[in-house]
């Protein structure tokens, strides 16, 4: 039996062009900067507790496009209030980006000369300095020596799994998860459970991991989309936005473009937990002290459709292009592309017509013991 394949194997960003995720993150720069007074008080009370002469942090999960330095800077402004109110010399900061080894680093390392020139210009020559580096890996497992780091930060990155979840085929060969690409209404229990199952085990070795590369009392901010509990929903309503792509799919198996057991074989390596969910496994794993926990809400379009149904239904489409056309191809081919998310943006656009799109993000940060 073939071993599921790995995220190394599979999951990349869309780089370059109009469909590339640096064209298409504004949901996740929404996300940010809803999360931003969260990341300030962490690295106040942080620099409180610490005064490091060199801030040594990692971002996981990074990516390729205008947020991967965008978290630096909104952390280098944070630090420079903080220490000013406190009258303190500025810090140096050691930053490593992380991501899978087929993320785009090369295009990040091109902006860092325009982003040092730029801190240089605003805050002066003898700032810092800032190093930046790459730490390539997959964040389920190690990534740095033990009590290295005082900051962990990662958003939009952690709703991933480290696996596609194997085939949900019943004892007597039928798909289980019939018809859909994720958890969808129709989603049997057993589904729920192995991708529960699989979020638990992710998250358990990635808190272990976290917590040995931090410095005791280190700090880490994690944002991840999930999703409200189980509630029954009415039949016009979707319990997430991939059971809407899963329909725009099935669309296509009825009118004959894409084959049924093509379908019935993909299952996205994501996971949306609810809220009582994260806390549980970090509560279990138990390295970490939860110092906040909250949600929010930031619309499938991230508001740039600006009201306009057809262009929220564009927005969205080209915003999940982005990151999940490359696992897509794989499995329904290239050339359906187009015509699915062109689809795929008119269902987005109907069904804001009659409810609202929206994600739940979970926002937690948590101090190491
Ligand atoms: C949607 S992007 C978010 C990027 C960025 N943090 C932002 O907010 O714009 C998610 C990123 O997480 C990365 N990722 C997913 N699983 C990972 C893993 N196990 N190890 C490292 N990176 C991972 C993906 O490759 C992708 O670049």
């Amino acid at each position: 039996m073939a071993l599921p394949l790995t995220m190394d194997q599979i999951l990349c960003m869309n780089g370059e062009g109009k469909a590339s995720y640096a064209k298409n993150s504004f949901v996740q720069e929404k996300v940010m900067s809803k999360a931003k007074p969260v990341l300030q008080e962490t690295l106040r009370e942080l620099y409180l507790d610490s005064f490091p002469e060199c801030l040594k942090l990692a971002d996981l999960g990074c990516s390729s496009g205008p947020n991967t330095l965008l978290l630096l800077r909104e952390i280098i402004d944070s630090i420079d209030v903080i220490r000013k109110q406190l009258n303190k010399k500025e810090p140096m900061f050691q930053m490593f980006l992380n991501d899978l080894f087929r993320n785009d680093f090369n295009a990040v390392f091109r902006s860092i000369p325009s982003f040092y020139e730029e801190l240089r210009r605003e805050k002066g020559g003898d700032f810092g300095p800032c190093f930046i580096a790459a730490m390539p890996g997959n964040f389920y497992g190690r990534l740095f020596p033990d009590r290295y780091l005082h900051f962990i930060h990662s958003s939009y990155s952690v709703h991933w799994r480290s696996q596609v979840p194997g085939n949900f085929v019943s004892e007597f060969g039928s798909h289980l998860n019939k018809g859909n690409i994720y958890l969808a209404r129709t989603s049997p229990k057993s589904v729920l459970e192995a991708y529960l199952d699989l979020f638990k085990r992710d998250m358990t070795l990635f808190l272990t991991s976290r917590s040995k590369e931090l410095v005791p009392g280190g700090h880490m901010v994690l944002t991840m989309i999930g999703r409200y509990m189980s509630v029954n929903l009415p039949d016009d309503q979707v319990s997430s936005v991939l059971e809407l792509l899963g329909m725009t799919v099935s669309d296509m198996v009825q009118e004959g473009l894409i084959e049924e057991e093509k379908l019935d074989n993909c299952n996205m390596p994501c996971y949306l937990p609810t809220p009582e969910e994260v806390r549980k496994v970090i509560q279990e794993e138990g390295s970490f002290h939860i110092t906040r926990f909250e949600t929010f809400i930031v619309s499938w379009d991230a508001e740039m459709g600006d009201g306009d149904l057809r262009a929220r239904g564009k927005y969205e489409a080209a915003s999940m292009r982005a990151i999940a056309e490359p696992i897509l191809a794989v499995h329904f081919g290239e050339e359906v592309m187009d015509d699915l998310f062109e689809r795929f943006a008119r269902k987005v656009s109907r069904y804001m017509e009659l409810h609202k799109g929206e994600y739940l993000n979970i926002l937690v940060s948590v101090k190491n013991r």
